[in-house]
């Protein structure tokens, strides 16, 4: 096919164009390029963003042998061929690698560095990566997975090809995860700094979501999470650092979200993924003192802030950059497209099934300690040897009545037999026994989500808002671990053993 002026992916777009000037199996990225403004960036788990892309979306690493795997849409322009990775991380772990850019520039995202204001908690300062695993989706039904970002984790590219610098427009789309949000900064994505390091007001432009970082942000109305535009020392829902309230919070479950920017003008703009349209929250000047010319960067972050603050959590779908301002109009064909991929919640769990409302004692694998129970002693969660002729004191701390997850009702919380309102939760990875102070951070640390035993015995108890970790006796006490890691307890002997109970009526 002929390329055609103006257009990015010139033959795809032949291909796509009917006779009335509509797209057919048009992604978004054809779209922009209709309307004059391509991508320069196009990253997804989920889906092709371009009506004839075939090639990889992401790459997994699997815990087991460190092995890799891309993983490709089922076909040009299709969901992801999830089932790939189900198949190749079977009875492990996986975090995702890469996030490759499917516009051609080769724009992929990886593993964040360290930055100015924060060190990532593995060894060599780089972010954690994600688990492959922590945000499960459907799209028209079928089965894709999303990057679940836990506070410490994040994704870059500090060599960006095209992205737009200094001044120059450029537009961005995301699809997050509306009820997945923190106060920490930053859960960004689009362009920001090369260096992760913080020069200045202005040098970056990326879409926020989340309710702030609690120094130099906006908001908008009610009690947030608000899609804002961090622009470098600032999050802003408007013109100012300060409230906008024609900015709505936004927690649909699926949240497209927009943040686009030219020389003395930006947007913010947002609507739910799922169904409708989007509306524009903020169109305008740019923010007084460095924000007029912007200077920005090109680099692309993903889950973390310009200088790599790395304390936010949030989940991604999908997302572009592009090169040049995109019209309202365009966007909204962009949304339409979104809308028409059937974005939809799909279980989080696996393995035998829980009952809420049961008692359950939770029973160790490892040959070490199969007489071993999930107990506590006093707010320290650890294993003890249970039996029927235990003391009735130690068959209560061996029993947990199963809850609705509190931080997320497709997950479980486990409620202490003889400590009722006290809830098994996690804090700086340990496993603690504390009161349930109906706070957001407690209700998530307490929430877990259980799928079939990693060494297929009984269920592996994956923690909601670190999905890399699970539910580990190390030693006799229990942690989130994950299979490798900074800490002692994240060691990769025996921890498909050591992760996976075998779930019964309790003592109790
Ligand atoms: C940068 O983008 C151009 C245009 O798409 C492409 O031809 C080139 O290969 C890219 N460079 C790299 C290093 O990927």
């Amino acid at each position: 096919m002929l390329p055609r002026p103006g257009f990015d992916k010139a033959g795809i777009l032949a291909a796509a164009l009917v006779a009335t000037g509509r797209l057919v199996n048009a992604g978004p990225c054809d779209i922009y390029a209709c309307g004059g403004t391509p991508c320069v960036a196009a990253h997804s788990t989920t889906r092709a963003l371009y009506g004839a892309y075939a090639g990889p979306l992401y790459q997994v690493s699997r815990g087991s042998d460190g092995t890799k795997v891309d993983i490709l849409p089922l076909k040009a322009g299709g969901v992801a061929h999830s089932s790939v990775q189900d198949s190749f991380c079977a009875g492990t772990t996986c975090l995702i690698t890469i996030i490759y850019d499917q516009s051609g520039r080769g724009n992929h995202l990886t593993q964040a560095p360290p930055g100015g204001a924060a060190r990532g908690p593995e060894a060599d300062g780089y972010d954690y990566l994600s688990s492959a695993i922590g945000a499960p989706v459907k799209l028209n039904g079928q089965k894709a997975y999303g990057v679940f970002i836990s506070p410490y984790s994040g994704y870059r590219n500090n060599k960006p090809n095209g992205t737009a610098v200094g001044d120059e427009p450029e537009g961005m789309y995301a699809v997050f995860d509306g009820t997945h949000y923190n106060t920490g900064c930053c859960f960004d994505y689009g362009n920001a700094e090369t260096n992760s390091q913080d020069p200045g007001n202005g040098h970056m432009e990326a879409i926020y979501f989340g309710t702030g970082d609690g120094s130099v942000r906006g908001t908008g109305s009610g009690s947030g999470p608000w899609i804002m535009a961090d622009l470098e020392n600032g999050l802003f829902s408007g013109y100012s650092p300060t409230n906008n309230p024609a900015n709505p919070t936004i927690n649909y479950r699926f949240v497209t979200a927009i943040v686009k920017g030219k020389p003395h003008q930006w947007a913010i703009r947002g609507g739910n993924a799922a169904s409708g349209t989007l509306s524009t929250f903020y169109d305008g000047i740019r923010p007084a003192n460095g924000y007029d010319p912007m200077i920005k960067e090109g680099a692309i972050i993903l889950g973390t802030g310009g200088d790599n603050s790395n304390w936010a959590q949030g989940t991604f779908y999908e997302g572009v950059m592009t090169k040049g301002y995109p019209s309202d109009k365009t966007e909204n064909k962009v949304q339409a497209n979104i809308v028409d991929a059937g974005y939809a919640a799909t279980s989080l769990t696996s393995g035998p099934e829980l009952t809420v409302g049961s008692s359950v004692s939770l029973r160790a694998t490892t040959a070490c300690c199969t007489t071993r129970y999930v107990t506590h002693d006093g707010n320290t969660v650890n294993t003890q040897v249970v039996s029927s002729s235990s003391s009735d004191a130690l068959k209560r701390a061996a029993s947990w009545t199963v809850r609705t997850g509190l931080g997320n009702s497709a997950c479980f919380s486990f409620e202490s037999n003889d400590t009722p309102g006290s809830f098994i939760r996690h804090a700086g990875y340990h496993l603690k026994l504390d009161p349930n102070d109906n706070t957001k951070i407690f209700h998530e640390d307490a929430t877990f989500c259980p799928m079939g035993g990693l060494n297929s015995q009984g269920n592996s108890l994956r923690s909601w808002s670190y999905p890399a970790r699970y539910w580990r006796h190390f030693n006799g006490i229990l942690y989130i671990a994950s299979n490798g890691g900074p800490f002692a307890w994240d060691n990769t002997v025996s921890f498909n053993d050591d992760v996976s109970y075998v779930i019964s009526a309790g003592f109790a």
